[in-house]
């Protein structure tokens, strides 16, 4: 897997944001895959949602980044797939622990509540930060549903 390769998307609430975004994570090392959207005309979320989704769901990419308005309609799309645990993220401490006790693999950005500089420290965070395992990986694995649901 290519840890050092990661997806990117938004809609257009967040599309200034991510082309903010993109060069920060080239220059941490990163090769970015931008998934769209590619202008800030009026677009719908899910169309960015399912294809990075997807990608980390088949373990095609470790983790992504989604943005959107509040970070919510990224954040339901994302988490209906497999193995994608999606939190929507404001602050730093909050990118930590969904990290260290959540192992979360996408981060989802709520563009419109957020400065530029506030969402490039929650990725740095995001980023940097390891998943601790021990009991909280015994929960994490209580996470997906296997017929509970049905
Ligand atoms: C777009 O106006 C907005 O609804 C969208 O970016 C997002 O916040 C949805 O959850």
């Amino acid at each position: 897997m290519a840890t050092r390769r990661i997806p990117i998307a938004s809609d257009h609430a967040g599309f200034e944001m991510k082309q903010r975004l993109i060069p920060v994570l080239r220059s941490l090392g990163y090769e970015v895959e931008d998934l769209g959207t590619d202008t800030a005309a009026s677009s719908d979320y899910p169309d960015y949602a399912h294809p990075l989704a997807q990608r980390v769901s088949r373990g095609e990419s470790e983790r992504g980044i989604l943005l959107c308005g509040t970070g919510l309609g990224m954040s339901y799309v994302a988490n209906r797939y497999p193995n994608v645990r999606a939190p929507v993220v404001w602050s730093p401490e909050i990118a930590e622990l969904s990290r260290k006790h959540n192992d979360a693999n996408v981060l989802v950005l709520p563009a419109r509540f957020l400065t530029e500089d506030q969402a490039v420290d929650i990725v740095k965070r995001f980023l940097d930060t390891s998943f601790e395992g021990g009991r909280h990986a015994r929960r994490v694995d209580k996470i997906e549903v296997h017929g509970e649901a049905q």
